[in-house]
């Protein structure tokens, strides 16, 4: 018992002294993350980053997810060290991260099958999260977390301003969802929501209504807000470009689902902080 309120109360500590040390930071933290596993969240995180990157942005990506760690897959490089390295000491921050081909987007590449078990109460998350952002050095920071409500998820997701649910319509997603919402409600202002595999605008938009309004009906925190930021349509083009080791935003400028990650992006620009 003691032992657990002691972590809690050092989370305290720890949050605090995050926002306070990297106020100076120019370092912009999005957290991007799901509910469900294969709905697209690291197509998604490539994507934006590679958008982002276009628009003079420089993007550093964190594969958190120590499920299915794929990140350097879709960049289409050999990272020599994994952030973990960095954990376990054996490299500065600056060795674990990687120039990827693409102009402006770095990797701080992951590892599948880590036991997050042995540091489960050491905050070694939010504090490489941290130590990037107070390198000063980019403008935004994209983690790409696994599927599910664990606790290595639900460490990053506590760390974040910025946090983006992608779902698709299918009926279990949307039940991880909803799960991710009452979790965040407690204690986040807000959750920007994005569906993949959705053809219409909106389509998503009434879905996220319905959320909204369940969340209203079971008396979540009022206060709390879902914002509908867009929909990303099921192309051929992205599985195609994912197989090859592609961006599908590069290869296919004018592909419905580039557009509306454009749009996307357009959103993000004006609503982080
Ligand atoms: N909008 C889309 N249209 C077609 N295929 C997609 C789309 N989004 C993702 N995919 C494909 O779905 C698969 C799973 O995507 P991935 O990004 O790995 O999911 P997650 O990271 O959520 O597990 C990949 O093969 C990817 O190319
Ligand atoms: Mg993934």
């Amino acid at each position: 018992m003691f032992n657990s309120i002691s972590s809690q109360a050092s989370k305290l500590i720890n949050l605090t002294t995050r926002r306070k040390r990297n106020v100076d930071s120019k370092t912009k933290l999005i957290t991007i993350t799901s509910g469900k596993g294969g709905v697209g969240k690291s197509t998604f995180t490539a994507n934006i980053a590679f958008l982002l990157a276009q628009r003079g942005l420089k993007i550093a990506v964190l594969d958190a997810d120590i499920g299915l760690a794929n990140m350097q897959v879709l960049f289409d490089i050999k990272p020599k060290y994994t952030f973990f390295d960095y954990i376990d000491g054996n490299k500065s921050i600056n060795d674990v991260i990687s120039q990827t081909s693409y102009e402006n987007i770095s990797l701080l590449a992951g590892k599948s099958g880590y036991q997050y078990s042995n540091h489960s109460n050491s905050f070694v998350f939010t504090r490489v999260v941290e130590d990037i952002i107070s390198l000063n050095k980019f403008d935004i920071l994209l983690v790409d977390t696994g599927a599910g409500l664990n606790d290595f998820v639900k460490e990053f997701l506590s760390i974040s301003d910025n946090i983006i649910a992608l779902t698709t319509t299918d009926p279990s997603a949307l039940t991880d969802v909803y799960s991710l919402i009452k979790m965040l409600s407690i204690d986040k202002d807000k959750l920007m929501l994005c569906f993949n595999h959705t053809k219409n605008y909106k389509i998503g938009e009434t879905i996220a209504n319905s959320l909204v309004n369940l969340a209203k009906k079971n008396r979540l925190n009022q206060d709390f807000m879902v914002e509908y930021i867009g929909n990303v349509s099921t192309s051929a083009n992205i599985s195609t470009t994912g197989r090859l080791r592609k961006l599908f935003t590069k290869e296919f400028l004018d592909d419905d689902s580039t557009k509306q990650l454009q749009d996307v992006i357009n959103y993000l620009l004006k609503n982080i902080y």
